[in-house]
């Protein structure tokens, strides 16, 4: 936690100031003058953005260029710019202005938005296609404002505040010859030290400008001594660290899948190269976006570096008519001294308070049952009646109806895009099925995929042209099927249409919204050519306007978002599914790499986790079902199997693991999420734990590896305990100091056998 009292002393004794610059002619805003986390220094021409414990600032030069000075640890509102170097580097170019001056260079000096054709040859962060087909963009400083509260972006995800929680500092930019001007937008938010960023792109002038290119964020260092770290791997595997040194050049990861991709995630890490869990700077950046992204850190020779992210500039080209301004997606930052659990802990507590809307905020989420892997297409009401009848027995109290349900669907084949139900499977329709799932005691959850069409299907025999296609060229299909275009608001309305007559014809409590491709044949019959350039991120707005829809009509509704599992797992797809279907995977020693590298950025809360059947369906791999429960406890919690065929032992313990996710739901939902041990390093265990806000509580869970002969006598160092405190560990009669647990660690017993688990409960003594 972010030491308030400290904080609260800093914020009476900052002098604040804010106001409107000499000569500024655009500042339409309404200025405050208390605004607190954000201090603009008129002399120094300098704005600092303060949250608890870091400072972020920026500088506007005497060419009105607007020059990044620092972001880091806390430091104060004491300009920074004596870091900045300037020196004669050849070739690197120099603005007409500075006449003879040759060690000014837009090619040196770190930018807070990086343009493109004048003289700096680092990543742009925007590229315009102007009128006379040049491709430049000068921006000059033009004035600020500053707002309390946080900013809002029309019809894209955002973090959101309350007025007192964050501030809003806006700088208008210009460039008067090409009349385009930027709005970048800075989030302030003080006690979960997140930075968010977005910019607009306005046109002023009098004709079309295509944008090729427009990143959220841009962030200058003057070092490059660093390790990137991005979330790569594969669908049942995603999110799996990857760290690498930074070295010359351009290096990134990104999507043109339509979606942000099992393949990498966009989010990532930069940070000192001795950086681990509780030592070294690190900089963790998300960008709020479930389309293509890009994330690129290029290296400059002279010990700089700067990262860029940003919708990925592959086929995007936006057409800006006169007067017509474009608003990137959001992207956020968190800036750790002390390692990666600390930036971890930020952003977890960021995205809970300020960026999921969950309908279970304040209560408990119940825990959940769904049909897929143990009937996958091949069920009939009664077989759902009698996993769920099973289930209730044992404290589960929602079923979730998974693919199958609808059109004709007995595989995945045929059925997608016809939205109502199957007689022949639930002849008693929804509300039949639901009535009697209700008479259990058990809320009723469905799952839809309406972001997709099949050719069988009653949608694509009428509306063939419906889907994103080439003219002239087949599309490809991907598990069989092929994307309707979203980016069209009659193909939305007609898809939200039967999904409201559905979702209003029984109590559904639960939606589980499915996404099974990627995007192909990205052409829209909507759109003029030169605008087809729009039409990945139009798809994505589309997602969003439909998912706000479905919130807005069904404001108690949980949604939950899947995409092949964790194929759209993103800050985007969170302001909207406060929780995420994590991986098609389900093995639980699979799921403890995956669930270990999410982790990085998002918290417990968002990872949909269940105990499925043994052998895996996924890798055939048996562990025992304790260790799958604990596996599966540490994010949002259900089952993924058929009760009946458990035995009654299974089925005791099953009942056990519900009653004890219930009881402490909020610690390890709400509370501090630690990460005792790496996966993909250890394959000895892996352990992580979870501390109450109050450190009164934690849960610690560790699973084994292969069995070995002759094991090492290992200790298991707890984090964020009260050393001054004394624990009991599951009701014990010994009362362990907290001081002692975290720095001799807890002596672990003996295991037999492979894939064994241990949870302990640790509670405080007054
Ligand atoms: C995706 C999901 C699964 C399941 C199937 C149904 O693969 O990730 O959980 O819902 O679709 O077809």
């Amino acid at each position: 936690m972010p030491d308030l009292r400290v904080c609260a002393r800093r914020l009476t004794a900052r002098q604040v100031v804010s106001g409107r610059l000499p000569g500024m002619t655009y500042n339409k805003a309404k200025l405050y003058k208390e605004c607190l986390m954000i201090v603009y220094d008129e002399q120094n021409q300098t704005f600092t953005l303060h949250t608890c414990n870091t400072t972020y600032q920026m500088k506007v030069d005497h060419y009105q260029v607007l020059v990044h000075t620092y972001y880091g640890p806390y430091v104060g509102d004491n300009s920074l710019s004596h870091c900045l170097r300037c020196a004669d580097r050849d070739f690197s170019p120099n603005p007409n202005e500075a006449g003879n001056d040759r060690t000014y260079s837009l090619d040196i000096i770190p930018q807070e938005y990086s343009t493109c054709g004048v003289g700096d040859f680092r990543l742009p962060s925007v590229e315009p296609e102007l009128p006379d087909g040049s491709h430049t963009l000068d921006l000059r400083y033009l004035g600020y404002t500053l707002q309390k509260g946080k900013y809002t972006l029309p019809d894209l995800p955002a973090f959101y505040s309350a007025e007192e929680e964050a501030e809003t500092l806006t700088l208008y930019l210009e460039d008067a010859s090409a009349q385009i001007e930027t709005a970048l937008y800075f989030g302030v938010f003080e006690k979960s030290d997140l930075i968010t960023r977005a910019v607009r792109i306005i046109n002023r002038g009098k004709e079309t400008v295509r944008l090729h290119r427009c990143a959220s964020l841009c962030l200058d260092f003057l070092r490059a001594d660093m390790d990137l770290i991005t979330f790569n791997a594969h669908h049942l595997m995603e999110r799996c660290p990857d760290r690498a040194p930074l070295r010359s050049g351009i290096q990134s990861v990104g999507s043109v899948r339509g979606i942000s991709s099992h393949q990498h995630n966009p989010f990532v890490i930069l940070c000192d190269q001795n950086a681990d869990e509780y030592h070294g700077l690190c900089y963790g950046a998300m960008l709020l976006y479930s389309g293509n992204f890009e994330a690129a850190v290029e290296c400059s020779p002279f010990e700089s570096s700067r990262l860029v992210m940003g919708i990925h500039p592959y086929h995007f080209c936006w057409s800006l008519r006169p007067g017509e301004s474009f608003t990137t997606p959001e992207a956020a930052l968190v800036c750790s001294p002390d390692g990666f659990t600390q930036m971890s802990q930020q952003f977890h507590r960021a995205i809970r308070d300020h960026l999921l809307r969950d309908p279970y905020s304040h209560r408990r989420k119940p825990v959940l049952i769904n049909n897929w892997e143990a009937t996958y297409f091949d069920f009939t009401a009664e077989k759902l009646v009698d996993i769920a009848n099973e289930a209730s027995a044992l404290g589960i109290e929602l079923f979730v109806m998974d693919d199958g349900w609808f059109g004709v669907r007995d595989d995945d084949s045929s059925g997608l895009g016809d939205w109502q139900v199957n007689k022949t499977k639930l002849p008693d329709g929804l509300e039949g099925l639901v009535s009697r799932i209700n008479s259990l005691g058990m809320s009723f959850g469905i799952w839809v995929e309406p972001e997709m069409v099949n050719e069988n299907s009653a949608l694509y025999r009428e509306h063939p042209d419906w889907i994103l296609h080439v003219p002239g060229r087949a599309p490809a299909r991907g598990r069989g099927q092929f994307v309707l275009d979203f980016s069209r608001k009659d193909v939305r309305d007609h898809i939200y249409g039967q999904l409201k007559t559905i979702f209003s014809s029984a109590p559904v409590t639960y939606v589980k919204w499915d996404m099974n491709r990627s995007l192909t044949d990205v052409w829209s019959d909507a759109l003029p050519p030169q605008r087809q350039g729009e039409v990945y991120h139009r798809y994505v707005l589309g997602v969003y306007d439909i998912l706000e829809r479905l919130r807005t009509d069904y404001p108690h509704m949980l949604i939950e978002g899947c995409c092949g599992g964790g194929g759209r797992f993103d800050g985007g797809m969170l302001y909207y599914t406060p929780q995420i279907w994590c991986s098609d995977d389900s093995d639980a020693i699979d799921r403890l790499k995956i669930q270990y590298g999410t982790s990085f950025c998002y918290p417990p809360c968002t990872m949909g986790a269940h105990v499925s059947a043994v052998p895996n369906e996924q890798n055939g791999r048996i562990t025992p079902l304790e260790t799958r429960g604990i596996v599966a406890m540490s994010g949002a919690f259900g089952y993924e199997m058929d009760p009946g065929k458990c035995s009654p032992e299974e089925k005791e313990i099953i009942r056990r693991q519900v009653a004890w996710y219930q009881t402490h739901y909020e610690l390890i939902c709400r509370g501090d999420y630690y990460r005792l041990g790496d996966p993909f390093a250890n394959n000895l265990f892996t352990a992580w734990e979870h501390v109450s806000e109050d450190k009164r509580q934690a849960v610690v869970s560790l699973v084994t590896g292969s069995v070995r002969p002759s094991p090492p006598y290992s200790r298991l160092c707890l984090k964020g305990l009260d050393p001054s405190l004394q624990y009991r560990i599951n009701g014990s009669e010994t009362l362990y100091s907290g001081g002692a647990l975290m720095q001799a660690g807890y002596p672990l017993p003996a295991f037999s056998g492979d894939y064994q688990a241990i949870q302990l409960y640790l509670e405080a003594q007054s």
